[in-house]
């Protein structure tokens, strides 16, 4: 990036990171320890088992949880709660059934100071990013689960956050509207210099998708691990190389 003032945007420290909830009047301890530096414009996949702390982790990140320890940083500073420098996406894009595709995405740039005008720009130029220019002026119901779920992409990215946070996104889709999506993503990720943290239980999607896999521990001593995936873009899943760090991975979790 030749923008000097950009160098660094969105990147994420997390410290001495650990959350307990309480069950039964009892501290179960959920994540222990985390030290991790994401990158700025990098994306970062969480895996693990169903429970290991994956949507608690996102939720800290978010700001939506707070940690009972440790800390986490963004471009140096510290955060509090939520803000603007962060988007979530979650499995169901929760859109508003009154509004069209478009108002859908540009809703709440107004309240972020932008014109009626620029706002509506904005919201046309990511709805044009996420191929849904011939629906803006459809209703949520009149879109399958994949349109459904790239509405809340495009409005994630209208507000044009520093960080991008999506947990499980395209987990309610069928098999091939998830291909599909993840061949968006990948593409939107390209040209979109935001950093993400995407949570996920599908393995090959963390493969296709992220720059480094953070794993998650089953055990509540184990330790997190933090692998590279070094394949070149656009990914390739027949490629041999993607084909043997799948097995790595499943052999990680003990599954082949
Ligand atoms: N609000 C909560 N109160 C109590 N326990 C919770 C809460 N949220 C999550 N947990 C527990 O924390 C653990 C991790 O949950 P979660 O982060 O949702 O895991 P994952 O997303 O990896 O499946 C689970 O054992 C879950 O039951
Ligand atoms: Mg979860």
């Amino acid at each position: 990036m030749s923008d000097a003032q950009n160098l660094g945007r969105g990147e994420v420290t997390i410290r001495h990171l650990s959350k307990s909830y309480r069950l039964n009047g009892a501290p179960l301890p959920v994540l222990r320890n985390i030290n991790l530096h994401i990158r700025s414009g990098e994306t970062l996949a969480i895996v693990g088992a169903s429970g290991s702390g994956k949507t608690t982790l996102l939720r800290v990140l978010a700001g939506l949880e707070d940690p009972d320890d440790g800390e986490v940083l963004i471009d140096g500073k510290l955060t509090r709660g939520v803000g603007t420098d962060r988007a979530v996406i979650f499995q169901e894009p929760r859109l508003l059934p009154w509004l069209t595709v478009l108002d859908n995405v540009g809703f709440g740039l107004e309240t972020r100071g932008l014109s009626r005008a620029e706002a509506r720009d904005r919201a046309r130029r990511y709805v044009q990013l996420v191929g849904l220019q011939p629906f803006e002026g459809a209703y949520p119901r009149q879109l399958s689960g994949g349109m459904a779920q790239r509405v809340g992409i495009a409005r994630a990215l209208a507000v044009q956050p520093e960080i991008l946070l999506l947990d499980e996104p395209l987990g309610a889709l069928d098999a091939m509207t998830k291909i599909s999506m993840q061949q968006e993503l990948a593409r939107i990720w390209r040209d979109e210099d935001v950093t993400t943290v995407l949570v996920t239980h599908d393995l090959e999607e963390a493969i296709y998708l992220a720059d480094r896999i953070l794993i998650l521990p089953r055990e509540k001593g184990g330790e997190p691990r933090l692998i590279e995936i070094d394949l070149p873009r656009p990914r390739d899943r027949s490629a041999r190389a993607f084909v043997r760090q799948r097995e790595e991975l499943l052999g990680v979790f003990g599954l082949h």
